[in-house]
């Protein structure tokens, strides 16, 4: 798919579709709708006045062969009411239209951007088109492995040429970070047998040598070296040996401190001894998503040329059970020393995040995030709306609450609370890994606490918004990709956290 920009008047573009974002109107006043309904004999009118179409949300209809136009096709988008317009509304607006008929069937397409100037809006147009428009397919056969969309040429237009140097700036950030996300989505999606934790370090090396970005794989045996008792505890159950990768990022040269990014990578949970039920377990090939985005926002920010240093740590293990498998009750030490006796040997993800939290001191971080499918309990904090996020540093979540405003990947601030740590102290170790049913993922975060340096440090439970269950405009069904444009806007917008 090509991607590119141009300028003129809407009656000049020549394309096999214009796609026509409108806010809500109750009659045709002024700009570019107002010359197609001239041009159409009023049919822009006639479809408000039938209730057909008036701009809103959701809504999209056809306007065809208007006189005096290039082009024998307007595809008239809703985009909701002007007073309610967000970067969103333009996401949401282009990703239905990104599945439909009139787009996938033609070849050449313009976006035409009719008095809107906002680079925010050019850029989650392109977001909106790209993430609607994701799809699966390389696990299918024959015919249902092509994509079956006619499009080759997707343009963003907009009247003014002055705007078209903002125009094209947008559009690139945009589709860079919309690659980034579906990167995201498609290792979320690849089944556990395609993605072992080897298969998966490959890879990272594969995309971190294309995207030119440093990376270091240690093997169980330097795993063992580095006393992580925790992420071998784990590990231990599988015949797929652990990976723990280390990328590296440096866009500056000033030697100034990196920002680390930490990922679960669980490429399989099927909780070990404590196995989980039946139902629903094939969701858990999912359980790497949080390493999946951290790989995928290095890349993004790589691609973007961000100006700070940056290190991704992914822990990667199956959870299996198996004769070899850590049993409930058995007692595990982690690389900082701290001892663990294992509850559930469900609650895996805490574990391997204990020892690659702890392993990000080497790299004397200015903060650390932290992002992972941790605990099922999220689905009673927020449900699949937004994802928990806990941490230490005011600042640093007024950062994350202003990219979870900008980028609609909604993140909300939970506690953490003396309580919490109270349920993970133990009685023969220093600590327990499970707190129980109550405040669940509150309690998991309270664990983690234990392994952090004294930095600013954030972590964000994606373990329900990882997946949708339905589908939404931008969102098909399936893995989503989250905290991929979320990280992207606080590292891009990033200044270190004040105390
Ligand atoms: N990967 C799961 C969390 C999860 C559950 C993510 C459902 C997505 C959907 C995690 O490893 C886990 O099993 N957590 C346990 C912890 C408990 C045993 C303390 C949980 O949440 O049930
Ligand atoms: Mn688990
Ligand atoms: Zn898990």
């Amino acid at each position: 798919m090509q991607f590119r920009t141009t300028s003129g008047k809407l009656q000049e573009i020549s394309a096999d579709c214009i796609v026509l974002p409108v806010t809500s109107f109750s009659s045709v006043k002024s700009g570019a709708l107002k010359q197609l309904d001239s041009a159409s004999k009023g049919a822009v009118s006639s479809l408000a006045s039938f209730g057909e179409f008036s701009g809103k949300t959701g809504e999209i209809s056809s306007i065809y062969s208007p006189q005096g136009f290039k082009s024998k096709r307007v595809l008239l988008v809703g985009l909701g009411e002007e007073s309610t317009l967000t970067a969103d509304s333009f996401r949401a607006a282009l990703g239905n239209v990104s599945r439909a008929k009139a787009l996938t069937g033609s070849r050449k397409a313009v976006v035409y951007f009719d008095g809107f100037s906002d680079d925010e809006f050019f850029q989650a147009a392109i977001e909106g088109y790209m993430l609607g428009s994701f799809k699966m397919n390389e696990f299918r056969s024959g015919e249902a492995r092509k994509d079956s969309s006619k499009l080759t040429d997707l343009l963003f237009a907009v009247s003014d040429k002055r705007e078209l140097g903002p125009l094209q700036a947008a559009i690139k950030r945009g589709q860079i970070i919309a690659e980034g996300q579906n990167l995201a989505r498609r290792l979320a999606f690849t089944p556990s047998n395609y993605l072992t934790p080897r298969i998966y370090a490959r890879k990272m090396q594969e995309l971190a040598r294309k995207h030119r970005i440093h990376c270091r794989v240690l093997d169980e045996k330097a795993i063992e070296r580095e006393n992580m008792g925790c992420l071998l505890g784990v590990s231990r159950g599988s015949e797929e040996p652990p990976r723990f990768v280390i990328l590296r990022y440096n866009g500056r040269r000033d030697g100034q401190k990196p920002v680390v990014l930490v990922g679960k990578g669980v490429t399989f949970d099927s909780g070990g001894i404590s196995i989980k039920p039946a139902e629903n377990m094939h969701e858990m090939k999912g359980d790497m998503h949080g390493s999946a985005t951290m790989l995928a926002t290095i890349i993004t920010a790589a691609r973007l040329k961000l100006p700070l240093n940056l290190v991704t740590i992914t822990p990667l293990t199956e959870n299996m059970p198996s004769g070899t498998a850590t049993k409930p009750g058995d007692v595990l030490v982690s690389r900082k020393g701290i001892t663990v006796e294992i509850i559930n040997t469900d609650a895996e993800g805490r574990l391997i995040l204990a020892d690659a939290l702890d392993y990000a001191n080497t790299f004397e971080p200015q903060a650390v995030i932290d992002i992972a499918t941790l605990t099922g309990a999220a689905l009673f904090v927020l449900g699949y709306a937004g994802a928990p996020v806990l941490g230490n540093n005011d600042d640093l979540m007024a950062q994350l609450a202003s990219a979870s405003d900008a980028t609609a990947e909604r993140t909300w601030r939970m506690p953490i609370w003396d309580e919490f740590r109270d349920a993970m102290k133990g009685s023969i170790s220093d600590l327990i890994n499970s707190g129980g049913r109550p405040a669940g993922t509150m309690t998991a975060t309270a664990f983690l606490e234990n392994f952090i340096g004294n930095w600013p440090w954030a972590h964000i439970d994606i373990a329900y918004v990882d997946h949708e269950p339905k589908g939404r405009p931008y969102q098909p069904k399936g893995a989503t990709g989250f905290g991929v444009r979320l990280l992207t806007h606080v590292l891009t917008n990033w200044h270190r956290p004040k105390k």
